[in-house]
């Protein structure tokens, strides 16, 4: 056998692996819950979570059986679990098939997808299948989409969902006081990839930016430093929302984080599923809206980083003149190395991490909270859609916010320093936290 053969087998059972491991996860992570509440449209905002399993299993289907025969049809799947056909806001008024046979169909396509991978040629010019990238962007869908019913379920109406919850955090000491800073001393820095294994096309190409000089907090925002300026008059003073967040402010009539309730002797309480506590004062504070992460920053005299500034923070070496994949370096991340894979429900202390560390001192940048920027979510000049527009160019422009960094609910192969999220700035049940930056 020759080490060409050997390499491919190894890369088939690895990609097989990563899409047994998100399946499994799903498993677990629904099976606590009753048909009825999978079925269910708890808010409008999000559709029924047997509306992303049938999503999941058609995704897969599209891209590991149709399109690896038929050439590229299309991004989505026409019909019901098209998600432009059907935005989340009517999923529950559409005719969704039984659990049993949903999950029947999620099995059948599998087979089929393993019986396809067995003999799929992965090493050609297909940039599709070279490196095995559409089975890495298929098993990195499923997981994003756990993140969404994770979403789902935190919001669920009638009983809190009883969280499998796997493991303890760690605790540590809190590398700096609340609200440091770190430095950024400017210059030419690289963001973005050229890798085309894993990285989704709006992380491509690889280009240079300039970036004056800046500071930026060493950690997220925590819940400490987010009731002091509650007790401040925050959500009252004009003068530190733009009009926008004003404006959103006035109509919702928002005072406090989502899943912050008054505990009626002046405190809150905040609920992470089944478990509801005092907000942590040395946790990140989550579940914030852009407005609320802009108004933060100006009543601390800081302001947002910029999502370039941010991937330099996280990533950019300024001594060694490189960028790394992760803040602490390049190999992906461990249990020990940052708060993700979801089962944690719930972030962890400023500190818990040591380890999770940038090239310029930043702690905490991957992992627990999502991080809003100022930046709207564009392509990278250079960028080409690849190999669909539907996954980010038709969300170009200024309606959207960038978030980096990935959330407690996020999967390790879903996040990297280059990874660009996105969402509506008025967003709050969505795992979302920020820190600030500030001109130097
Ligand atoms: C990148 C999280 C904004 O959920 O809308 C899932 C991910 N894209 N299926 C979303 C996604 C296609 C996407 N976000
Ligand atoms: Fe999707």
């Amino acid at each position: 056998m020759t080490a060409q053969t050997m390499t491919t087998r190894t890369d088939r059972r690895d990609l097989a692996d990563l899409l047994a491991a998100v399946r499994a996860r799903t498993m677990l992570l629904i099976a606590p819950v009753s048909e009825d509440d999978l079925r269910a449209q708890h808010d409008p905002i999000m559709g029924p979570i047997l509306w992303d399993l049938g999503h999941i299993a058609s995704f897969e289907e599209l891209w590991l059986l149709h399109n690896l025969t038929d050439g590229i049809g299309a991004g989505e799947m026409p019909g019901l679990y098209d998600p432009f056909e059907n935005p989340r806001a009517v999923r529950g008024r559409l005719e969704l098939p039984s659990l049993a046979d949903c999950l029947a169909r999620m099995e059948a396509v599998r087979r089929e997808v393993l019986e396809r991978l067995a003999v799929v040629d992965l090493d050609g010019d297909d940039p599709l299948l070279r490196d095995g990238f559409v089975y890495r962007m298929v098993a990195q869908h499923e997981w994003q989409h756990l993140e969404t019913v994770l979403q789902t379920l935190q919001l669920k109406r009638g009983a809190p969902y009883p969280a499998p919850r796997a493991y303890a955090l760690p605790v540590g000491p809190r590398p700096a006081e609340p609200g440091a800073m770190v430095r950024f001393p400017g210059g030419t820095v690289e963001l973005g990839t050229d890798d085309r294994s894993l990285a989704y096309d709006n992380e491509r190409p690889r280009h240079t930016v300039r970036l004056a000089p800046f500071w930026i907090d060493v950690a997220p925002v925590t819940n400490g430093e987010y009731l002091e300026f509650m007790e401040a008059g925050g959500y009252a003073r004009r003068e530190f929302w733009s009009d926008a967040g004003w404006r959103w402010l006035e109509e919702t009539g928002v005072c406090a984080p989502k899943y912050w309730t008054a505990d009626g002797r002046g405190g809150w309480r905040v609920r992470s599923m089944d478990r509801s506590a005092p907000p942590d004062p040395d946790r990140p504070v989550c579940h914030v809206c852009y407005y609320e992460a802009e108004a933060f920053a100006r009543y601390a005299g800081k302001r947002l980083p910029t999502e370039a500034e941010w991937e330099a923070a996280a990533a950019w070496d300024p001594e060694r003149g490189t960028a790394l994949r992760f803040p602490w370096g390049d190999d992906p991340p461990t249990p020990q190395d940052a708060n993700l894979d979801q089962l944690a429900f719930e972030t962890a202390r400023i500190g818990a991490y040591p380890r999770n560390v940038s090239p310029i001192g930043c702690y905490g940048m991957i992992g627990d909270v999502w991080e809003w920027t100022s930046s709207d979510f564009r392509p990278y000049p250079g960028f080409e859609a690849f190999p669909y527009r539907e996954y980010s160019e038709v969300f170009f422009g200024s309606e959207y916010k960038v978030l980096r960094g990935g959330s407690w609910a996020t999967a390790p192969l879903v996040v990297r320093n280059t990874f660009r999220n996105w969402d509506y700035p008025i967003r709050r049940q969505i795992f979302s936290g920020f820190r600030c930056a500030r001109d130097a």
